[in-house]
């Protein structure tokens, strides 16, 4: 009998209408157009609009793949949301999405990764498929960045934007899907990328309230050498594992960061630019959110059989890589 994988059988994204341009930024920090531009790669990002939450993209991505495949709501068995953007600290974001998307027979739970919260809870969603205890889980990553960041830290404010997207898995009996998945951490870099005030460690409190620690804070040298030097490292180590080289790859789906980040990448992979999914331009760091972004763009080229490396690198430190051969 052939052994059961967990592949993607459907793709949506979501990102709000709201663009924030480098030329908006000029006006709110000391910054321009040309720097944000050849330092990132990044030209505009999307804001959440005035009370729009994390569960608010959750909905539209589970019912435009509801709406592709034409299953109910109710044939869901699980829901997966990588985020650090969750509508509350409790409950999840999973249970709000549940409800207001009618998942009634759905189970689900955040998982709070950074930027590689899709990886690991699309790694965590294989898991359950190819133990065929559960048929149909979604995996969402996505997250409403524009709720931690300061607006007056050129530092960070440049970087990232609101959106994401999700998958549907389910199993498959062709060998197609999930293939490898390498997930790594080290919390000893979580000082250098982090959102110190909130938590359990520093309370809000009236006094520190208004100050920097309540949103994200980033030492982006710092965490550009460990994402270069890692997400290369573990796109490269996938590939060996697996006996690939930079011929039988067909894409890279990296963590939209930044551009220098995403090249260095891929030329360790020995890929040509055309294979990989870059659109960091037009919607810049939407942490869990940007591979399943790549992945709904790009949903009409990729084919049945494609050999498809994710990479990501994020705060934590987490980063990894999973390898997937498209099912559809
Ligand atoms: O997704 C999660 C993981 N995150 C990442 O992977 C992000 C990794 N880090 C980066 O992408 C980059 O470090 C940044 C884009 C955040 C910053 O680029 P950089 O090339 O590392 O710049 P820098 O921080 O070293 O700053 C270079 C110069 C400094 O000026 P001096 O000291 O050389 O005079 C900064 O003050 O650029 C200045 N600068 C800016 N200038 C205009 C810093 N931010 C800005 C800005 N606009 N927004």
């Amino acid at each position: 009998m052939t052994k059961v994988t967990a592949a993607i059988t459907a793709v949506q994204g979501y990102v709000p209408e709201k663009i924030l341009s480098n030329h908006d930024l000029e006006k709110l920090v000391d910054t321009n157009d040309e720097w944000i531009t050849s330092r990132t790669g990044i030209k505009e990002r999307r804001m959440a609009a005035d009370g729009e939450a994390l569960s608010d993209f959750g909905v539209e991505i589970v019912q435009g793949i509801l709406n592709k495949t034409g299953y109910s709501p109710e044939e869901i068995d699980m829901l997966i949301v990588g985020t650090i953007t969750g509508d509350y600290r409790f409950p999840s974001t999973a249970n709000v999405i549940c409800d207001k998307a009618g998942l009634k027979n759905a189970w689900g739970f955040d998982l709070s990764a950074a930027c590689s919260g899709f990886l690991y809870s699309l790694d965590i969603g294989r898991v359950y498929i190819e133990n065929q205890t559960h048929k149909k889980i979604i995996v969402i990553g996505a997250d409403v960045m524009s709720s931690i960041i300061n607006y007056k830290d050129r530092a960070t404010c440049i970087i990232f934007g609101d959106g994401g997207g999700g998958v549907l898995l389910e199993a498959n009996h062709e060998g197609l899907g999930i293939q490898d998945a390498i997930l790594k951490s080290d919390g000893s870099g979580r000082e250098y990328l982090l959102q110190s005030i909130g938590g359990s460690v520093e309370p809000i409190t009236k006094e520190n309230a208004e100050t920097p620690g309540q949103y994200v804070f980033q030492e982006g040298k710092t965490v550009f050498k460990h994402a270069v030097k890692n997400m290369a490292d573990v796109a490269v180590e996938i590939m060996n594992r697996n006996n690939l080289t930079g011929t039988d790859v067909d894409w890279l789906v990296p963590h939209q960061a930044n551009l220098r980040i995403i090249d260095a990448t891929a030329n360790r992979m020995e890929l040509d630019k055309e294979k990989v999914m870059v659109n960091i331009a037009k919607f810049g760091n939407t942490t869990a959110g940007t591979i399943p972004l790549c992945l709904w763009e790009w949903e009409e080229k990729l084919k049945k059989g494609d050999n498809v490396i994710m990479a990501a690198f994020g705060g934590g430190f987490t980063w990894g890589a999973i390898y997937v051969k498209w099912a559809y």
